[in-house]
């Protein structure tokens, strides 16, 4: 398509599909012409989620957008983050023991990663660690519902306000950055957001490297630093992004590589073919683990670009190392792979595994 039909309508969608890295990049950049006010932003996956994402910073032009981002921009940078480490790698080892304890034939993606992103963002908002269960069970068929999720997070709220700690939930309670709070809406609205947007999408880039690295034969290499292991997950990445698509609505009629696209008309960017573009990737179909520069466009571009990326980007190289370190020959269980099925979300099911300790 990326060659032959880089501008598409699909009937059966009833959408455009854009290809080329070079038009997916003005899609995402260019927020005045394509809109992210519409329904979602990351739509595949709220269409069936158990939480709504209606009036969140991704579903925000410009300058709601702006003033819902704001709020909340300085503690998702690398820097700030960096003092949750400690508490990540203790989280991800405990995660491990759990499941070696059980044996060392396991699905490393549903019983050691699955549970890992939702607890994070439980550790950065200053959820208890035995009070994160509602988190991580607010999924598609998960035990929690939404209304239970709104009721913790409110009650959790009211006693952050009372009792300000040194987590994210307690810097935006009191963030006023156009003289007023954010609501107590808007405050469950942004922390439903981050379980939505920084939950599966993380689980999918833990199991996607698990995959990646075991099938090119590639841990041994990492654990000794012959591979940089910041490279090769951006490599991942690239490759298998955990989101295939990004949505937006043309709020004029516009050209896009010689296809006019009519007002209104829903469009998605494919990151993933962009990811895979000749024009911008050498030997773009081949996973190289030492690609540099690596210019993916999984996170997004733009306003919009993905908020989360420096914590998703911490938790894998939190996270794996501390799996690397107890666990040797990593083999696949089986040959079978179950990829997740949809335009938005890309990754596998599961990644049954045998390990040796
Ligand atoms: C936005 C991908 C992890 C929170 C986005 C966007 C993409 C994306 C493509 C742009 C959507 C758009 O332009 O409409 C990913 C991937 C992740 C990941 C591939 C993991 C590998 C996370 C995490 C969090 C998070 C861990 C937070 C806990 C957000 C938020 C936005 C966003 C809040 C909206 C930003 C805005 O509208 O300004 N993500 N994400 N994401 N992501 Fe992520």
């Amino acid at each position: 398509m990326r060659e032959t039909n880089p501008v598409r309508y699909d009937e059966t969608r009833g959408c455009w599909d854009v290809f080329q890295y070079d038009d997916v990049q003005t899609v995402l950049t260019d927020f005045e012409t394509f809109s992210s006010e519409f329904g979602s932003g990351l739509g595949g996956m709220s269409k069936d989620s158990a939480v709504d994402l209606t009036d969140t910073m991704i579903k925000r032009n410009p300058p709601e957008h702006e003033r819902l981002r704001g709020v909340v921009d300085e503690y998702f940078q690398p820097g700030y983050l960096r003092k949750f480490r400690d508490d990540f790698e203790e989280l991800a080892r405990d995660q491990l023991d759990t499941v070696l304890a059980a044996g060392t034939e396991f699905d490393f993606a549903a019983e050691f990663a699955a549970p890992i992103p939702a607890s994070v963002i439980g550790e950065i908002l200053g959820v208890p660690r035995d009070k994160r269960e509602v988190l991580i069970g607010v999924r598609p068929g998960g035990e929690h519902t939404q209304e239970e999720l709104k009721a913790y997070i409110t009650e959790l709220v009211q006693r952050r306000k009372e009792n300000p700690r040194d987590d994210i939930l307690s810097e935006v309670i009191h963030a006023t950055p156009d003289g007023r709070e954010m609501t107590p809406e808007e405050i469950y609205n942004f922390c439903a957001l981050l379980l939505l947007a920084g939950s599966h999408t993380t689980i999918t880039l833990l199991t996607n490297a698990l995959w990646m690295f075991t099938k090119h034969d590639l841990i041994a290499d990492i654990q000794a630093g012959v591979i940089d292991l910041d490279t090769a997950i951006e490599e991942v990445l690239r490759y298998q992004p955990s989101v295939h698509t990004v949505e937006r609505i043309a709020s004029t009629d516009v050209e896009v590589n010689g296809t006019t696209i009519p007002e209104g008309d829903q469009i998605a960017a494919w990151v993933a073919s962009a990811n895979r573009d000749p024009q911008q990737f050498d030997d773009p179909e081949t996973f190289d683990p030492e690609r540099s520069p690596n210019p993916h466009m999984t996170f997004g571009r733009g306003i919009h670009v993905c908020l989360g990326a420096p914590l998703a980007r911490l938790e894998a190289r939190t996270v794996l190392p501390v799996f690397f370190d107890r666990v040797s020959d990593v083999s696949f269980a089986t040959d079978e792979r179950d990829p997740i099925v949809g335009p938005t979300l890309y990754g596998l099911q599961t990644l049954p595994i045998s390990v040796q300790t």
